[in-house]
């Protein structure tokens, strides 16, 4: 491929039925669908080139064992928690999606990570289509960079043309290229403007062949909407090799950045940071980070050893229901899933006689994590009883469990480790699902209870009254 592209053709291709139309419409003539066309560049040549036309070398198979293994030659990027989370560093000619809310901490996090490429002894080109050099530099500056050796060697390009993008990394042939924005991110080929469909994917595109083909390691900044889906389309995600998001609340300090795919790791390791003033420290202890401090036992509040990847973290769930007013009752959560939350308030009413039919019913998880494992599914149950009640469930005491229809508690996978970080911190009485005893074992310090359904493991979290406050867990 020449690096001065002839400007290519493009076309309106439906992103239902693929066909495709010359002129943008509403509808496609084709299939129905509507606003599924997006403006894209149509380069026939490759379809056309046969294996031994001029220019192309024949395609020659090679022996498995005889395929390099890209693993010895990952990069880290030095910050524990994001390597361990990419499954080890970047792997060359790999891009990285890295997506987030606006203001979470993703220019941060990808500063820092070029700054630990440079301490490797790599080059960096960060390409900033949404910010000018100067406030990339304002940004180093907070974090201390300045008087390293990224000072010098990470190079910025206020640049968001994907040709000129590329044009820069050839000559450079650096071991890292930021692209900050994939939004921000147009070809010339294209007509429609950045941040549209076919430009974010036909950018993506050329990003991806340029990595492929140059072996330098790519990570494009991507924002996410507020459903928490990556803006921009789907294919996005299918173009690159490994997707990973940054998440919490923005007002709050911890921020976790997990992995939503990894052609070269597992997707279920999660880094724990905590953003400070001179940008994202990693957290010490993550198990206990999410715990919220509060002093008092309050009703509606439960602790749950959930697992995150291989790693346990102990966070709190809070409930609050509050009689309704007119209309039908609100179910807001945060953090946690709402239809597993209206799965929950039904098996309460018809099988535990928590009726919560008139209440409204507010759930989140402390410290604006995202927990989906059904795991937690008890803790949930429980501090909506809690709450209902108005009674508090004793704070040294954890709750883990997936409720099914009929009211039954499911054993859940990894109990063993989950009960033993929550002994670690303190933890002093554990309700777990009577599936999951045998395997539980014993954990010094931790007295197990072991309950069959969910009516079962209200009797036992709510019967104790927590009397001076209970055991507790050390908050040191
Ligand atoms: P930023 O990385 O710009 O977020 P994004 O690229 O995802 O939009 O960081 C956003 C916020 O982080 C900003 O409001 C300021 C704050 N921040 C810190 O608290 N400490 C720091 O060291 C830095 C660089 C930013
Ligand atoms: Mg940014």
């Amino acid at each position: 491929m020449s690096p001065a592209r002839p400007r290519s053709e493009t076309r309106y291709v439906c992103q239902t039925c693929a066909a495709e139309q010359l002129r943008w419409e509403g509808q496609c003539r084709a299939c129905g669908a509507w606003n599924s066309l997006v403006e894209t560049v149509v380069d026939r040549a490759p379809a056309r080139r046969a294996p031994s036309a001029a220019g192309g070398a024949p395609a020659v198979p090679v022996a498995l064992g005889d395929v390099r293994d890209p693993e010895h030659a990952r990069r880290p990027v030095g910050i524990a928690e994001m390597d361990r989370v990419l499954g080890g560093g970047l792997v060359p000619g790999s891009v990285v999606l890295v997506g987030g809310e606006p203001g979470i901490g993703k220019s941060t996090l990808v500063l820092q990570a070029a700054a630990g490429v440079v301490a490797a002894g790599g080059d960096v080109l960060y390409a900033s289509g949404e910010e000018s050099p100067a406030q990339v530099r304002l940004r180093a500056s907070r974090l201390g960079l300045l008087a390293t050796a990224a000072a010098a060697r990470v190079r910025l390009l206020a640049e968001s043309e994907v040709g000129r993008i590329v044009e820069a990394t050839r000559d450079l042939a650096p071991a890292l290229l930021v692209v900050d924005s994939i939004q921000t991110a147009t070809t010339d080929e294209l007509d429609g403007p950045a941040g549209s469909v076919g430009q974010v994917r036909q950018s993506a595109l050329r990003l991806t062949e340029l990595a492929k083909e140059s072996g330098t390691a790519v990570i494009l900044v991507g924002h996410v909407t507020k459903d928490g889906t990556l803006a921009g389309p789907k294919t996005l995600e299918h173009l690159v090799d490994a997707v990973l998001t940054l998440e919490g609340e923005r007002y709050a300090a911890l921020r976790v950045l997990r992995t939503v795919k990894n052609r070269f790791g597992s997707t279920d390791e999660v880094g724990v940071f905590e953003m400070r003033e001179d940008g994202l420290a990693e957290v010490a202890d993550p198990a206990r980070a999410f715990l919220a401090e509060h002093e008092v036992d309050a009703p509606g509040s439960v602790v749950v050893p959930t697992m995150e990847g291989t790693r346990p973290l102990l966070v709190e769930v809070q409930a609050l229901v509050a009689p309704a007013g007119y209309g039908s009752p609100r179910r807001t959560t945060a953090g946690l899933d709402p239809n597993r939350l209206a799965l929950l308030v039904a098996v309460l009413a018809r099988r535990a006689g928590v009726a919560l039919g008139s209440h409204d019913v507010y759930a989140n998880v402390a410290g604006g994590l995202h927990v989906d494992e059904p795991a937690t599914d008890l803790a949930l149950a429980a501090a909506l009883a809690s709450s209902l009640r108005d009674r508090p469930i004793d704070r040294g005491t954890v709750a883990v469990g997936e409720v099914g229809l009929l009211g039954e508690l499911r054993p859940v996978a990894g109990i063993e480790r989950r009960l033993r970080e929550a002994g670690r911190l303190g933890f002093r009485r554990a309700v777990v699902p009577r599936g999951g005893r045998g395997r539980a074992g014993e954990v010094p310090g931790l007295d197990i209870v072991a309950v069959g359904s969910v009516r079962e493991a209200l009797e036992a979290l709510l019967a104790q009254a927590p009397s001076d406050g209970g055991p507790r867990p050390p908050r040191s």
